[in-house]
C-alpha cells in the first residue's frame, strides 16, 4: 500500500489477519452476521508514519450506538480536567471571548469545565448516543464528523476557534490531510491546535499489540505529527508525554511561524531520534515480543484451567478484541468480562464472544485470576479492588510481559 500521507510505498510492519471491530460488542443473534475486516499495520520509510493498511468506513464504528463513554474511569475524568485547565490559560490569552472546539468530544468529559468556566465552546461528535450524554452536561454538541465542510460552517456560525482540542480522535480519521485542512480552517491565528494519541514509541516499548485496532487508523511520534504539520501550514511547537491510555503524546500545533518551539520538544525530539522508529529491527523485535506474549499468556490460561481455577477478564476494552483474537481466547479460557459500562454488560466480546457481565459479578464470587484488560488503568482499578487481592486473587498482567500477581 501507499502511505496515506506522502503516497510513498509503505514497509509491512504486523498482519493480524481477520478481526472484529473492536467495540462492536454483539447479542447471540448477531453471531452469524458479524462484521470481519483485515488487520495489518505498515509504515513510512519518508515520512515516518505507521498506519493501518486497510481502514473501515468510519460510519460502521461511531454511530448511534457507540459504546465507549469517557467517563467511566475516575482517572481519565481527572486528566481531561487537568487537560481544560492548561487550555483555559492559553485560550484566555488568545482572545477577549475565545472560542474553544474540540473534536470527539464523546460525553463531554472535557468541554464541561469550559462550560462551567463560562468558555464559548463546541463539541464535534458524531456518535449521537454519546453527544446526547453530553448536552445532558450543557455540552454544546455538534453531531457531525470533522472535516473541511465542518470547519467552514463552524467558523460561518461561532467565528475562528481558539484551541482546537482532540484526544483520541485524530488518530481514528482515515483522512487525516482532510483532519489537518479542517484545523487550518478553523484554527484563529492565535490558534492553538492541541491533540493527543497513544504513542508509537511507547507501543513499540512495551509491545502493546492490543493498541492496534480498526479504530487506531494512525500511531503517532512527533516526527510524524510535524511532517503533517508542515503540509498544512502548521508547525509542531510542543510536545508533552502523557501517562494515559499506556503512553500517549500530547502535540501542541500552531499556524506556522505565530510562536516559538519549545526546548522539551527538542529534548524529546531527540529521545525519539533513540527509538529506532524508523528501523525494521525494531519491528523485527515487536513482532518477536508480541508473539512471545501469545505463548506465555494461552500458557498461563491452559495452566489455571488444567488447575481448575476461575479467570475472568477485567475491562471490556477496545484493545481487548485485538488480544484476546489474537491469541484466540475464549469463553473456555476466561469466563466471562466485568465492565462498568451498561452499553457493553449482557452482550459479548467481539469475535470471541466471551460474556460481558456487571462489575457485581465479579464482587459477588471473585474468580482466583482476573485477566487485566485495561491495563491502561491498571493504578485505578488494582487500587479500588484491593478486596479482590485480600481474598487471595491475583491480577495477570500481559503488557510488557505476562505476569501473575
Ligand atoms: N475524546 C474522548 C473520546 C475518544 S473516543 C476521550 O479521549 O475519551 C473517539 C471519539 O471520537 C468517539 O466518541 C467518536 O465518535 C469520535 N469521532 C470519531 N471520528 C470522528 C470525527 N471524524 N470527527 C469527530 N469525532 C469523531
Ligand atoms: P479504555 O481502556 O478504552 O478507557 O476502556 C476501559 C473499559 O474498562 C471501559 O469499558 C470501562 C471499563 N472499566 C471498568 O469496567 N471498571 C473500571 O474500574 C475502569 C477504570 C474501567
Ligand atoms: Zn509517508
Amino acid at each position: 500500500m501507499n502511505c496515506r500521507v506522502c503516497l510513498t510505498p509503505t514497509r509491512p510492519v504486523l498482519d493480524l489477519g481477520r478481526m472484529p471491530l473492536a467495540n462492536a460488542f454483539l447479542t447471540a443473534e448477531q453471531f452469524e452476521h458479524e462484521f470481519h475486516y483485515l488487520l495489518g499495520v505498515a509504515r513510512c520509510p519518508r515520512c515516518g508514519m505507521v498506519q493501518l493498511v486497510d481502514s473501515v468506513d468510519p460510519r460502521r464504528i461511531f454511530h448511534a450506538n457507540y459504546p465507549y463513554f469517557s467517563s467511566t474511569s475516575k482517572g481519565m475524568i481527572r486528566h481531561f480536567g487537568n487537560f481544560a485547565r492548561e487550555t483555559l490559560s492559553d485560550a484566555r490569552a488568545a482572545a477577549a471571548d475565545p472560542f474553544v472546539v474540540e473534536i470527539g468530544s464523546n460525553d463531554g468529559i472535557m468541554l464541561r469545565h469550559f462550560v462551567e468556566a463560562g468558555i464559548r465552546c463546541l463539541g464535534i461528535e458524531p456518535s449521537s448516543n454519546v453527544a446526547a450524554v453530553a448536552r445532558t452536561h450543557n455540552v454544546p454538541t455538534l453531531e457531525a464528523f470533522f472535516d473541511a465542510e465542518t470547519a467552514n460552517f463552524i467558523r460561518s456560525e461561532h467565528g475562528p476557534a481558539h484551541a482546537l482540542l482532540g484526544a483520541n480522535v485524530v488518530c481514528h480519521i482515515p483522512d487525516i490531510h482532510e483532519t489537518f485542512k479542517a484545523a487550518r480552517i478553523l484554527l484563529a491565528r492565535e490558534g492553538v491546535f492541541r491533540f493527543e494519541d497513544p504513542y508509537l514509541g511507547d507501543i513499540v516499548r512495551q509491545s502493546a499489540v492490543d493498541q492496534i485496532y480498526d479504530e487506531h487508523v494512525f500511531y503517532f511520534s512527533i516526527g510524524s505529527i510535524a511532517y503533517m504539520a508542515a503540509a498544512h501550514g502548521l508547525e509542531l511547537i510542543d510536545a508533552e508525554p502523557q501517562a494515559v491510555h499506556g503512553g500517549s503524546m500530547r502535540y501542541t500545533l500552531v499556524p506556522a511561524g505565530s510562536r516559538m518551539p519549545t526546548a522539551r520538544l527538542q529534548a524529546l525530539m531527540q529521545r525519539e531520534a533513540s527509538l529506532g522508529l524508523n528501523d525494521e529491527s525494531t519491528y523485527a523485535r515487536f513482532r518477536s515480543q508480541i508473539e512471545e506474549i501469545r505463548r506465555d499468556l494461552v500458557g498461563v490460561l491452559h495452566k489455571l484451567r488444567r488447575g481448575g481455577a476461575r479467570v475472568v477478564g477485567f475491562g471490556a476494552t477496545a484493545k481487548s478484541a485485538t488480544l484476546l483474537n489474537y491469541c484466540q481466547i475464549g469463553p473456555d479460557l476466561v469466563e466471562f468480562i466485568s465492565d462498568s459500562t451498561p452499553a457493553k454488560q449482557h452482550k459479548f466480546s467481539p469475535g470471541m464472544h466471551i460474556p460481558v457481565k456487571p462489575f457485581a459479578a465479579f464482587t459477588e464470587r471473585f474468580p482466583d485470576c482476573a485477566l487485566l484488560l485495561a491495563w491502561n488503568h491498571a493504578e485505578e482499578i488494582i487500587a479500588a479492588n484491593a478486596n479482590f487481592i485480600a481474598n487471595g486473587g491475583r491480577w495477570i498482567h500481559y503488557v510488557p510481559v505476562v505476569r501473575v500477581v
